[in-house]
């Protein structure tokens, strides 16, 4: 038995190694899904917010191993617009949560050159965290090794709807014709245009859908779908992900570079 294990160590071991000597292809933009806290808190005997909470813990740590990787972007699900169906305690604690990442944090990003972004509909999220945000992204606007992103309030279908609605607008002013929205036009209205497209989306959980989450920007977005809760994704699995990002062929319908 105890052989069996060594064994099992030993393959273990040579299977970290060799991801760690892999050639890895980086993602200029990572985009994940951060779910699984209530499962991992359920498991533990905790409340729901708990594992909140020790999500907002590892989302740092995931910076820190983007930034090791030189990811430039990370974009992470933290708050849909479907989310407000869930209990007001839940949603409570979770608000206070965001604010108090965005200043625990905050020391810890300007040492390391984080920029801190949002998108979402922020129009419909409380006063005093919308304050919060807008501070903590004037503030670290000069900042540029790696991009963190926190959808909040984010819905696909919304942001859409939004860029249709702007557009619509731009029409009735007369500031462009109908005849000329395109792929570009739309893109220029959604959120944060000047983010590239997310080259790998990331659901840890075990869930295998996007609820919602960056439908546009997706066409084109390898996934990678993992059992481990949230809390428990570490540097690891982020290495495994790349490994696996690695091997992929990316031909945005196109043929295969020969
Ligand atoms: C989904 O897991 C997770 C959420 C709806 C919230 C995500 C929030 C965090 C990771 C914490 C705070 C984030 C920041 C940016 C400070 P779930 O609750 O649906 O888990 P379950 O499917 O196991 O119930």
């Amino acid at each position: 038995m105890s052989r069996l294990v060594d064994i099992f160590k030993t393959k273990n071991k040579r299977r970290l190694k060799r991801t760690a000597k892999v050639d890895l292809r980086i993602p200029v933009h990572l985009a994940v899904i951060m779910d699984g806290n209530g499962r991992w808190a359920r498991k533990r005997g905790l409340p729901r917010t708990a594992g909140h909470r020790a999500g907002a813990e590892n989302l740092e740590n995931v910076c820190e191993a983007c930034i090791e990787q030189g990811i430039q972007y990370l974009t992470v699900y933290a708050f849909s617009t479907e989310n407000w169906s869930r209990p007001t305690e839940e949603i409570d604690t979770l608000m206070d949560l965001f604010i108090e990442f965005i200043h625990r944090f905050d020391t810890k990003m300007a040492r390391e050159g984080i920029r801190l972004r949002f998108s979402g509909d922020l129009a419909g999220l409380p006063a005093h965290l919308q304050s919060t945000i807008s501070h903590a992204e004037e503030n670290s606007r000069h900042r540029d090794r790696l991009q963190l992103i926190i959808a909040l309030n984010y819905g696909g279908r919304r942001e859409l709807a939004q860029a249709c609605r702007k557009l619509a607008e731009q029409v009735r002013s007369g500031k462009i014709e109908p005849d000329t929205i395109d792929e570009n036009l739309v893109r220029s209205a959604l959120y944060l245009p000047d983010v590239p497209d997310p080259d790998l989306i990331i659901r840890p959980s075990g869930e295998q859908r996007l609820s919602n989450f960056l439908i546009w920007q997706s066409a084109y977005s390898e996934f990678w779908f993992s059992d481990v809760l949230w809390p428990d994704f570490n540097r690891e699995h982020l290495l495994a992900a790349l490994e696996a990002y690695t091997m992929r062929d990316r031909r945005f319908g196109g043929l295969k570079q020969i």
